[in-house]
């Protein structure tokens, strides 16, 4: 079990640089896409590495396998202060949104609420999916410079609604979402929320009781710091008792004995709780791989890995303005979250902009070793809890270079 040593957690900066020496990539340029995906975690590595060599060995113990299945599933419940039982295995965030989305019986004319224009695809893709197998609509609230207003949601809920699905945190601009408030208006009018978490898993302290969340899905390749191509699905328990998924599998039913024993398929009872969205053998590589992280961050406490890389991201923001650049949504407020952009227009354009400023900025910092990513036409720059002070003074010292060589006498950025 992954333990800070006494001595990490005397002082401040020595728990975070010995969490940054578990991170071999920090120390190759500043690393700041944990929105795209994360640094490998080298506790998750090792694990995963002891996985693969018991493979090559035949020495696999499938009855720790299975434990470690079930720790990590009771890991990940308490990150988001739920329970197991509340938690199945899914591929990614688009598979557990179609996983849940598939199991409602849903009568033509049902509507779902979410905003096409802010929403990642996987929180697009599979609702449209639902559309034309069962007749349902897909309501679009329209986004206010990058936000999505409360109200607006709120007035889209209608008698024929029956979810509402927004990200916690967008994928770009990159702004929190007030989850809360949103989920008890859904409560109050007999809604579900489903809460695509992607980008706010591992780093912002989530509580589902708080958020009255029905549903909220997460992979594991971002602030769990793991691998690609696995994810959790939380489903509230009253919720989740009430649904029929759309496989049912071994593992989705309560039987005792052995995987391979047949049981009764007939019998129809379903495992408690989520667990009936489980289906055949897990991703073991990729559970073993973030179990590791997961203990990481409950030792050093939610609100405290929150506090931590929200402060980055807060005097980044604040030290980029200082220099005149556009930071999306201003000075850090009830908005920010661990992602910063920089721009002044969102549009369309992911790993390249027509912007050409701010093209000319990315690959000045690509060149310059330092890790981002464009998204929506901004430079997107994302923090976790292996980065530190040492990683903004270096990327501040090149945006401030680069800003000298681009303005005019006027003071304006020239076009490059
Ligand atoms: C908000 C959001 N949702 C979902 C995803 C990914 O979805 P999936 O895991 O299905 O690829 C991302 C990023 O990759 C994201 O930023």
């Amino acid at each position: 079990m992954y333990r800070l040593e006494k001595t990490m957690i005397q002082n401040e900066s020595a728990r975070w640089d010995a969490v940054r020496s578990r991170f071999p990539g920090a120390e190759t340029g500043p690393y700041l896409d944990v929105s795209g995906r994360s640094l490998l975690f080298e506790d998750g590595r090792t694990a995963l590495n002891a996985h693969l060599d018991a493979l090559s060995a035949g020495a696999v113990d499938k009855a720790a396998l299975f434990e470690t299945v079930e720790d990590t599933r009771a890991l990940f419940a308490t990150l988001i202060r739920s329970t197991p039982d509340e938690i199945c295995f899914t591929r990614n965030v688009t598979d557990g949104i179609a996983a849940f989305g598939a199991s409602i019986e849903w009568k033509p004319g049902d509507s779902v609420v979410l905003c096409e224009a802010l929403e990642h695809p996987a929180n697009v893709y599979p609702w449209f999916g639902l559309a034309r197998k069962f007749g349902i609509r897909v309501k679009s609230v329209a986004p206010d410079r990058g936000a999505l207003s409360l109200d607006r949601v709120a007035d889209a809920i209608d008698a024929t609604t029956r979810i509402v699905a927004i990200s916690a945190v967008s994928f770009a601009p990159g702004f929190t979402f007030p989850v809360a408030e949103l989920g008890a208006e859904c409560r109050r009018r007999g809604v579900l929320l489903l809460v695509d978490a992607a980008q706010a898993i591992g780093i912002a302290s989530i509580d589902v009781q708080k958020w009255n969340a029905d549903a909220v899905v997460a992979s594991t390749q971002k602030g769990l710091m793991a691998l690609y191509g696995l994810g959790f699905l939380f489903i509230r328990r009253e919720i989740a008792e009430t649904l029929k998924p759309a496989y049912l599998s071994r593992f989705g039913v309560e039987q005792e004995g052995h995987e391979a024993d047949l049981g009764d398929p007939a019998s129809d009872v379903y495992a408690p709780g989520a667990r009936r969205f489980d289906v055949g053998n897990y991703n073991y590589p990729g559970i073993v791989t973030v179990a590791p992280a997961i203990r990481m961050l409950l030792e050093l406490g939610q609100e405290t890995v929150q506090d931590y890389v929200h402060g980055l991201a807060h005097r980044f923001t604040d030290q980029i303005l200082d220099l005149g650049l556009p930071v999306f949504g201003g000075r850090p407020g009830p908005h920010s979250s661990q992602i910063v952009t920089v721009g002044a227009d969102l549009g369309s354009g992911h790993d390249s902009t027509r912007d050409h400023d701010m093209l000319s900025l990315y690959e000045h910092l690509r060149a310059n070793k330092v890790r981002l990513s464009i998204r929506r036409n901004l430079l997107r720059f994302s923090f976790h809890i292996y980065n530190n002070e040492r990683d903004i003074d270096t990327v501040i010292r090149l945006v401030a270079g680069w800003v000298k060589h681009h303005r005019n006498d006027a003071g304006a950025l020239t076009r490059v």
